[in-house]
């Protein structure tokens, strides 16, 4: 198990857009592997490679409602639908959490860490998720979307 620093409030990484995934060799694997105990051990439900200083479109999520641990790699929404105004925190903002609009169903194509092409479709937390993820790949934070603050 290896744990990166991840990478908070200021940083300026944090702002940066993040690039294509084109090698899923061992470097990446590792990484992939990294971020997973790294989001496990902050207990957040998903992280994005930026989160650990790196600038590379991957992602990953375990919300503990699909049993599965998603890896997404050059994500692009393709479908949404609905709204949800929910709660929402960042492992890279914390002790801060604000009610944001998201859709309430997404559709999303990515790679998996093979680099074959996939399409899921989330609702709810996991809809979410993977809006704040892909955020993250363009620099842009939950915070710049607050409809509300929730006192913590
Ligand atoms: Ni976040």
């Amino acid at each position: 198990m290896a744990l990166r620093s991840i990478r908070t409030n200021d940083d300026p990484v944090l702002r940066k857009t993040s690039r294509d995934v084109e090698d899923f060799g061992l470097r990446t694997q590792m990484l992939i592997d990294d971020m997973f105990d790294t989001m496990y051990d902050a207990e957040g439900v998903g992280l994005a490679a930026v989160q650990v200083g790196i600038l590379k479109k991957i992602i990953v999520i375990d919300t503990g409602e699909a049993g599965e641990k998603l890896v997404l790699i050059n994500p692009e929404i393709i479908r949404t639908e609905g709204e949800q105004h929910t709660q929402e925190g960042c492992l890279s903002l914390p002790g801060r959490a604000a009610i944001c609009n998201r859709p309430q169903k997404v559709t999303v194509k990515a790679l998996d860490r093979s680099g074959n092409p996939y399409e899921i479709t989330g609702e709810g937390l996991l809809a979410k998720a993977f809006c704040h993820e892909i955020d993250h790949l363009y620099g842009v934070l939950y915070i710049d979307k607050v409809e509300e603050w929730v006192q913590r």
